[in-house]
């Protein structure tokens, strides 16, 4: 059997993998909000506040860090006010993005208030540019925020809220070269510094602002942004008046007019798909080292607030609602991301899978029985939960084999690894399609008392996890081996593997 190294070096701690880069999303799109984390009181379906408990229950295994909401390109025609009072007195509006289906507003700001209190995540609300105003905004984050007495205070004190809650992360819009306003670099720039002047920090509530960024590797939408908050050599503190800039970057295999399925695909498939996932690490790097040039003390972060896989929906659903299934392809794209943004954890301070439930590549698929399923994807965010604030350890892969796709070479070993409080955790991704590979891990620095694995793989790469089959995708435990210089596993094809290290 071929065999990898990965070479670990326990005793060289690097830059803090924050937990926020274990973010998500959760936008008014298709069955995301409505069925999804929200069914109403009436709903037999168990709920508080109408909030799916089933749900909650799942996703609080997986430590949510935050959550970004109401959108995507749902923010820039929401109008939070709508969503606010007694349900039966809120507007209605058009969804034109998503469906063009009619959106009730019976999930607003209180509404999402208490699913981060359930879940125990901190908020991310996504402002809007698109077609908000100013004035808007800003009386959203007083609304929130404020304590004491003031207009807004006093309505959220009608609408039976008496402390402010924390925020601590507020968008300026989203895709405002796109669906945010189709604005220019240059026109948005100016647009992100004006609202970001009016987004104050109440009390001690202190917004950490986030400038909606590029698509991809769109270097001149980011460097737009980098211009106009700071100069090259200049010396001028660029966070004064944002702190973060964003981009999104999704997994399309093939086009935006054929995506292909998410369950039904061929080996070439299969490792295009893979490459690309792989691609984000050369777009991470690319935004990373323009922002060094103009911020070399790295005072603004880096966030990817959208990312994933986005196949063709499922046949007989409503294209506008983006639902897919999710397969142990899926799981494979998510663990090489988090690697890579295990190594970038130094700028990259946060990221938000899209979305978290019923949504492109979803942690959770529900229906309308009451049925709801863990996917692939879920399993890696719960096995990777240790990476969490723990620090990046250096890690060295040496593979026996690459894949030449159309002359790359394409590495099918990927690895990261981290510590945190006296435990290590190693990360090791097998994406050879078929064959199994023996990987020697070779722990330098430092020799673990206990040592325990867990391994989630599947017949092949197309299976997936349903009502009928809930666990066809699941971790199981993962044998580990005494080697001289540490541990061997075997890992089989299509599979993603933890190790937990006591050092
Ligand atoms: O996540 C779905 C959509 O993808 C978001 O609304 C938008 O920001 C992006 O184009």
């Amino acid at each position: 059997m071929p065999e990898a190294r990965v070479a670990i070096d326990l005793d060289v701690p690097g830059p803090t993998i924050s937990r926020h880069l274990y973010g998500h999303f959760a936008e008014h799109l298709g069955r995301c909000i409505y069925g999804g984390f929200y069914v109403g009181e009436d709903s037999p379906i168990p709920n508080e506040g109408g909030i799916r408990l089933d749900v909650v229950e799942a996703l609080r295994a997986l430590d949510i860090p935050n959550l970004r909401w109401p959108g995507g390109c749902f923010a820039d025609e929401y109008h939070w006010k709508d969503g606010i009072g007694p349900k039966a007195d809120r507007p209605s509006m058009v969804n034109t993005h998503w469906g063009n289906v009619e959106e009730n507003n019976h999930f607003g700001t209180h509404e999402f208030m208490a699913l981060c209190e359930l879940l125990g995540a901190a908020p991310y609300v996504n402002g809007n540019v698109g077609s908000g105003t100013v004035r808007e905004m800003s009386e959203w984050v007083e609304y929130l925020t404020r304590d004491g007495d003031s207009p807004m205070v006093r309505q959220r004190k009608a609408n039976g809220r008496d402390e402010p809650w924390k925020i601590p992360f507020w968008g300026i819009g989203n895709e405002a070269w796109g669906c945010g306003g189709n604005l220019r670099a240059e026109a948005y720039a100016d647009l992100a510094r004006q609202y970001a002047t009016f987004l104050k920090d109440h009390g001690d509530n202190k917004l950490y602002r986030i400038a909606a960024g590029a698509s991809d590797d769109d270097l001149n939408w980011t460097e737009a942004l980098l211009k106009s908050i700071s100069c090259l050599g200049c010396g001028r503190d660029p966070k004064n008046i944002y702190q973060a800039i964003s981009f999104h970057y999704y997994t399309v295999a093939g086009t935006w007019e054929n995506k292909g399925s998410a369950t039904e695909f061929s080996v070439d498939d299969y490792y295009r798909t893979l490459s690309k996932a792989q691609d984000i690490e050369r777009v991470i790097r690319a935004h990373s080292a323009l922002m060094d040039a103009y911020d070399p003390e790295r005072k603004i972060g880096l966030v990817l607030d959208e990312w994933g896989t986005w196949w063709d929906v499922e046949p007989g659903t409503n294209p506008g609602f983006l639902y897919q299934q999710n397969a142990m392809r899926d799981a494979l794209v998510a663990s090489l991301h988090f690697d890579v943004f295990h190594r970038h954890a130094e700028r990259l301070v946060m990221a938000n899978i899209a979305q978290t439930v019923n949504v492109l590549q979803a942690m959770l698929l529900t229906d309308d029985e009451g049925g709801l399923v863990r996917t692939p994807t879920y399993h890696v965010f719960e096995m990777n939960k240790g990476h969490h604030d723990a620090q990046s350890l250096p890690v060295h892969v040496i593979e026996p084999t690459t894949y030449d796709l159309d002359g790359k070479a394409m590495d099918l070993v990927s690895a990261s690894a981290s510590v945190k409080n006296g435990q290590a955790l190693v990360s090791v991704s097998n994406l050879d399609p078929a064959a199994a590979l023996d990987v020697v891990l070779d722990l330098r620095g430092g020799s673990p008392s206990e040592a325990s694995g867990r391994l989630l793989t599947a017949s092949k790469p197309q299976a997936y996890n349903t009502v009928a089959d809930p666990d066809a995708v699941a971790p199981v435990p993962l044998k580990l081996e005494p080697e001289p210089r540490g541990l061997r596993v075997t890992l089989p094809p299509h599979s993603f593997a933890t190790v937990s290290l006591v050092l």
